[in-house]
């Protein structure tokens, strides 16, 4: 009996050392972006794991939680940001869309859900259509414990220089998620609940 050989679409196996390759492969390692996004993804990758290893009866799957919370930003580059060494042509929100496509066409299917997923708390469609945002119109929701814990542990971090690596406390991430919605803090919420927070 042959076994069929599992797809590079179909795997979440990826060590930290290839995940970091690929953020290598579209970021010049001494480049502004790279700096940002490396100490962002590898803040987040951290706080993730942690999250993820006080829920073990949730059966999270740490090491893809960790590859793709290393991976989750890599649309940055393609989006507007000079702040952050960030010059192209698409608004910031539609990053995680971008970084999907982006792991899509290197093969990695769930790697890249995780990046279309983690935008804020959650996007729908609806939203999407109502607000006229500037991304296709799909639910855009984290669904696994995978893709909730690297979107929940995301929220934590900001992009603000000097500031990449401290994480910010739950109240003001609540009160700044009131923004987008009366929904927005209620999901955040949920994710405390069902977590915890470190
Ligand atoms: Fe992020």
């Amino acid at each position: 009996m042959s076994l069929k050989p599992r797809t590079a679409q179909q795997s979440t196996m990826m060590t930290t050392s290839e995940a970091e390759k690929l953020l290598k492969k579209y970021y010049p390692e001494g480049s502004m972006a790279f700096g940002y996004l490396y100490e962002h993804s590898m803040a987040v990758a951290a706080h993730a794991v942690k999250i993820a290893e006080m829920n073990p009866e949730l059966g999270p799957d740490i090491e893809f939680i960790r590859s793709s919370a290393i991976l989750h930003d890599i649309g940055i580059f393609m989006t507007h940001n000079p702040d952050i060494g960030c010059y192209g042509e698409y608004p910031y929100l539609a990053h995680g869309y971008l970084g999907r496509e982006i792991l899509e066409k290197e093969g990695f299917l769930k790697h890249a859900l995780v990046c279309e997923r983690h935008v804020g708390v959650g996007i729908n469609k609806e939203e999407i259509i109502r607000n006229k945002l500037p991304l296709p119109p799909r639910d855009m929701i984290p669904l696994t414990v995978e893709e909730e814990i690297v979107c929940y542990a995301d929220k934590f971090y900001s992009k603000t220089p000097g500031k990449l690596s401290t994480p910010k406390a739950a109240d003001k991430i609540l009160k700044n998620l009131e923004k987008y919605g009366p929904d927005k803090p209620v999901v955040f919420r949920g994710f405390i609940e069902k977590y915890g927070t470190l």
